[in-house]
């Protein structure tokens, strides 16, 4: 198996960057939407889910950074024969507004629990320190901004692995092998 993507397949490299970002957003929007039902007072987990959605959020930042990398250094394979046209622009719409999402929802994230100066602690090895001095609007904005591009890019993860499985079992073409 190659590690570099070809004209027809996936790489190795590619192919856990894409899988380990799509575990990376299932989990912590999973993770995300239960935690924030928790009480301060009643519940134990309160504190170490925020603590590990925040450390795991920032390993998501740092893998879509490599995965950004990787994607100037190796372009993906070419469109399979049989997409249509309205099929091409429409993935590379999906996929251009998915990665953006994996990299918007961390940085949002840190501005929102940073804003106090608080670094955010990285599963008790280290801490990512408070860059900025960020005013209560600018917070408030990005938790805003969390939220609903949260919940848009849940609704998009649907719509992306729907057309894999469309493709695969209706279709009966490679797109979803050919990553797997
Ligand atoms: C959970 C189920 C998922 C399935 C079944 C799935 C399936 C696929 C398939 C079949 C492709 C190849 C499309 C092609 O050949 O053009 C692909 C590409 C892609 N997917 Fe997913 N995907 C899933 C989740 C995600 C998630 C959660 C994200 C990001 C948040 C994501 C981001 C991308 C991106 C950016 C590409 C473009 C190719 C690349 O750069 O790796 N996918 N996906
Ligand atoms: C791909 C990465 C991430 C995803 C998909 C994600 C998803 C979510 C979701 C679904 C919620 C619940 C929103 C609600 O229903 O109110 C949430 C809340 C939150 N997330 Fe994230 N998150 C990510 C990364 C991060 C990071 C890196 C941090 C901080 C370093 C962070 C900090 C927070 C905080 C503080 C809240 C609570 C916000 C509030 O007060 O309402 N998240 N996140």
């Amino acid at each position: 198996m190659a590690l570099k993507n070809s004209q027809n397949h996936f790489g190795v490299i590619a192919k856990f960057l894409h899988w380990l970002i799509a575990l990376l957003m299932i989990a912590l929007i999973g993770l995300g939407a239960y935690m924030v039902t928790l009480d301060y007072y009643d519940d134990e987990w309160y504190d170490g889910s925020l603590l590990l959605h925040k450390a795991l959020g920032m390993v998501g930042l740092a893998v879509v950074g490599l995965k950004f990398i990787w994607m100037l250094k190796n372009p993906k394979p070419d469109d399979l024969p049989t997409l249509k046209s309205w099929e091409k622009h429409a993935s590379v719409l999906a996929h251009i507004t998915l990665l953006a999402v994996m990299f918007l929802m961390p940085v949002t994230g840190y501005v929102v629990s940073t804003s106090e100066g608080a670094g955010i602690a990285m599963f008790g090895l280290f801490e990512v320190p408070a860059l900025f001095k960020i005013s209560a609007a600018v917070r408030d904005m990005a938790i805003a901004i969390h939220f609903y591009l949260a919940y848009g890019g849940m609704a998009l993860v649907l719509v992306h692995a729907s057309a894999a499985l469309k493709h695969h079992f209706i279709n009966k073409d490679k797109t979803l092998r050919r990553i797997l």
